[in-house]
C-alpha cells in the first residue's frame, strides 16, 4: 500500500506540469516543457471564463431568431485615415484605435467608439475562428473592439453589462491577394517576436471591413470577452459574409511567434455554451421577402400572374 504513494505522487505532478501552470495561453501552446493553462484551464485564474454568457459560440442559424430593430449599423469617421500601433501582445497582433471612428445603430443602445482591432487564426489558413456558423470554422476572424462613448477607458467599460460592443468579421480564402491588406500584411514582418511593435500609416478601418450593403446581414447576441478575463460585458455583432483574403495573405499570420519563438498558430478559443441565450439575426431576409411580393403585385397586375 505503502509503494503506492510516491508513484500516485509522481503522476500527480506530471499531470500538474503538463496540464499547465501559471499564465493563461492557447492550446496549442501547452506543451510538458512550457507551462501555462489552456483554454480547458482559464476559469482557474479567471472565474469569469467559466460563467454563463460566454464567448465564443457556435452560431446555429435555425436557431437564431429574426429581430426586426438590427438594421445595418451606422458608421461614423471608418474611413478616416490614422495612424496606430500595431503590437504582438503574446497572444494575437492588436493595432490600437484613436478616438476617431464610432458605431451605432442596429439596436445598440448607445453609441460607441472604436478602440482596437485584433485577430485570431488558424495554421497556414487552416481553420482559425473563433465563432464558428452550423460548427464551420472559418480560417480567420477580426474584431473591432469597440466602448461605450460615455466611458473614459476599457477597464471601466468592462465593468457594466453593456460596456463594450465587439464587431466579428470571418475571412474566407479567395484566389486572387486583398490589395487593401497589403499594409497591415506587410507590416507583420515587423512584430514577428513577443512585444515588439511598430507604427502603421495611412490605414482607415473601411478599407479593412465590408462594404455597407454586405455587413447588412449579421448575427447578435450577449456575450464575453474571448480571453481571459473572459468579462461578460461584450454585445456581439457577427456579420455573416466574409472578407476575402488569398492563402498566402493568411499564412502571413502564421510567421508570427509566441513568447518563446513558438509559431503563434491556431490562436482561438473554443466555442462555449450558449446556456440558454438566443441569438439573433438581422432582417435582410424580410427584405427580399417583401421584395418578391412586390414582383408577385407587379406581375399580376400587368396579367402576368400565369408565369407563376
Ligand atoms: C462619432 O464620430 C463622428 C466622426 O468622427 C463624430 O463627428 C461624432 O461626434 C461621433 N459621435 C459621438 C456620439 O461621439
Ligand atoms: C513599442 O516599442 C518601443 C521600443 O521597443 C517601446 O519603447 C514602446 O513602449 C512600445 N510601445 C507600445 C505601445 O508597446
Ligand atoms: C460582397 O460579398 C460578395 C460575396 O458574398 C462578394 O462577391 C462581393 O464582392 C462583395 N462586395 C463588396 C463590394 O465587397
Ligand atoms: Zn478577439
Amino acid at each position: 500500500m505503502r509503494a503506492h504513494i510516491p508513484r500516485l505522487l509522481l503522476l500527480a505532478s506530471v499531470w500538474s506540469v503538463c496540464t499547465g501552470s501559471g499564465k493563461w495561453c492557447y492550446q496549442s501552446q501547452v506543451t510538458c516543457d512550457t507551462p501555462c493553462k489552456g483554454p480547458d484551464s482559464w476559469h482557474e485564474v479567471h472565474e469569469d471564463c467559466g460563467k454563463f454568457k460566454q464567448s465564443p459560440i457556435n452560431i446555429v442559424t435555425k436557431k437564431t431568431e429574426l429581430d426586426h430593430n438590427l438594421t445595418p449599423l451606422i458608421f461614423s469617421g471608418y474611413q478616416q485615415a490614422f495612424s496606430g500601433i500595431l503590437k504582438n501582445n503574446g497572444h494575437s497582433v492588436r493595432v490600437s484605435v484613436p478616438e476617431l471612428a464610432n458605431v451605432s445603430g442596429g439596436n445598440l443602445k448607445a453609441t460607441y467608439k472604436a478602440v482596437q482591432f485584433h485577430f485570431h487564426w488558424g495554421e497556414n489558413g487552416g481553420p482559425g475562428s473563433e465563432h464558428t456558423i452550423d460548427g464551420e470554422q472559418y480560417p480567420m476572424e477580426m474584431h473591432i473592439v469597440h466602448m461605450r462613448q460615455d466611458f473614459k477607458s476599457l477597464e471601466e467599460a468592462l465593468k457594466d453589462p453593456t460596456g463594450v460592443a465587439v464587431l466579428g468579421f470571418f475571412y474566407e480564402e479567395s484566389k486572387s491577394a486583398n490589395k487593401k491588406y497589403d499594409g497591415l500584411i506587410q507590416a507583420l514582418k515587423k512584430v514577428e517576436h513577443y512585444n515588439t511593435n511598430t507604427t502603421l500609416t495611412g490605414i482607415s478601418l473601411s478599407n479593412l471591413i465590408s462594404s455597407e450593403e454586405n455587413m447588412t446581414k449579421y448575427y447578435r447576441y450577449e456575450g464575453s470577452l474571448t480571453t481571459p478575463y473572459c468579462t461578460e460585458a461584450v454585445i456581439w455583432t457577427v456579420f455573416e459574409i466574409p472578407i476575402p483574403l488569398s492563402k498566402d495573405q493568411l499564412s502571413a499570420f502564421s510567421s508570427l511567434k509566441f513568447e518563446g519563438d513558438k509559431p503563434m498558430i491556431k490562436t482561438f478559443r473554443p466555442v462555449q455554451p450558449h446556456k440558454s441565450r438566443t441569438v439573433y439575426h438581422s432582417g435582410s431576409t424580410v427584405v427580399m421577402l417583401s421584395f418578391t411580393l412586390l414582383l408577385v403585385c407587379v406581375c399580376s397586375a400587368l396579367g402576368l400572374s400565369q408565369l407563376y
